[in-house]
């Protein structure tokens, strides 16, 4: 058996299903199988940053019953980036001493660190700068982390996503609409292209492929010719308009909010090609919702694989998802490019192959 050890564990960024599960499973291997103890930090860095740091005790009870729990037990934020953060008095400071000086309060050995690529380099340079022993989960409903194929959180927002194009298809056939589906994924189209296939849109619309307004409105004419009054369109909200800048709402100072190409495609769609155009906003929905078993699984895995990562002493690494297996990468090399939807990929070439329209 390794060493006592009390690890760590926090979760960063934006919440998603599956996040409990990895806690569960974090705590239920180091406790039950190396007898270790597990402290759950408040709040990503924030919990460290505290004097004194906000952390809890992590128990076999603490964590039974959390499989089915949505968000994190732990709480996130994807603001206040350690290293320029926003004071009270409106300036910016450089916080990460205090991480590092958290860290070393706590008594740990490792820390887990649960987030997306932004998270995760944001944690590397902390745990580099500050010899804190790191190892990365990677979680992100948009599945737009490197070297791994699969994400925590992901496969339950294509659920999400694809029943509401389930509910969305005879709503629309009822009253001869178009339908327009806005999804999240802020860098990349995953979401949009695996429900999309799923849940059998007509046209789906993602960043790493460009669109015509003119490309769309034939598909929805042709199908009308054919005697299909309705159509099913999936965007992802990073897709781009015309002049190809994303569109973007609610802006306070330098934040850019995406959202709004689902009504910026509907009043087009409606002008050019005549249809009536009904739009439904996903949003935070597809954060939500009960984790899927493939997420609850996902978790796990990555969750007792860390633990093992720690035990063999081996950090600055990222759990992946690969090849039907969980293996590990250096964080580096994760984080040092992100995964956008291949446009020449199986999944672009199986929803061709259907007669999905992209626009292009
Ligand atoms: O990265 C996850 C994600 O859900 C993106 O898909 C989305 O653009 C963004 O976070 C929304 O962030 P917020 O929770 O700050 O609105």
């Amino acid at each position: 058996m390794a060493d006592f050890k009390r690890i760590g564990i926090l979760t960063s960024g934006g919440d998603c299903a599956g996040l409990n599960a990895v806690i569960r499973a974090v705590v239920r291997h180091a406790v039950e199988h190396y007898g270790w103890e597990v402290l759950g930090i408040r709040n990503a860095t924030l919990g460290l940053m505290g004097h004194p740091p906000d952390a809890i005790d992590l128990t076999l009870d603490t964590v039974d019953s959390l499989l089915l729990r949505v968000g994190t037990m732990l709480g996130t934020t994807n603001k206040g980036d350690p290293f320029a953060f926003p004071m009270p008095d409106g300036t910016k400071q450089d916080r990460s001493q205090d991480i590092a000086d958290g860290y070393s309060k706590l008594g740990l050995d490792a820390l887990i660190g649960i987030g997306g690529d932004g998270s995760l380099a944001i944690l590397r340079r902390l745990a580099q700068q500050g010899n804190m022993n790191l190892i990365g989960i990677p979680k992100t409903i948009d599945n737009d982390v490197n070297m791994t194929e699969l994400s925590i959180g992901f496969d339950t927002a294509v659920n999400i996503a694809t029943e509401s194009l389930d509910r969305l298809h005879f709503t629309a056939a009822s009253h001869s609409r178009v339908m327009i589906l806005e999804v999240m994924g802020r860098d990349a189209g995953h979401i949009a292209l695996t429900a999309g296939i799923a849940g059998g849109a007509h046209v789906i619309l993602i960043p790493e492929i460009s669109y015509r307004l003119k490309s769309i409105c034939e598909i929805i004419a042709q199908r009308q010719r054919m005697g299909q009054n309705f159509s099913i369109i999936i965007v992802s909200e990073a897709v781009c308009g015309e002049d190809g800048c994303k569109i973007t709402k609610d802006l306070h100072g330098n934040e850019q909010r995406l959202g709004g190409i689902g009504q910026y495609l509907a009043e087009r769609i409606s002008a050019c090609s005549g249809a009536e155009t009904r739009v439904t906003v996903l949003g935070h929905i597809q954060r939500g919702g009960i984790p899927s078993p493939r997420d609850r699984v996902l978790g796990s895995a990555f969750g007792v694989a860390a633990v093992d990562l720690i035990a063999e002493n081996q950090f600055d690494r990222m759990v992946v998802w690969k090849n039907r297996e969980v293996s590990s990468v250096p964080i580096l090399d994760a984080i040092s490019d992100y995964c956008c939807v291949d446009p020449n990929g199986t999944l672009v070439k199986t929803a061709r192959g259907l007669g999905i329209c992209f626009g292009d």
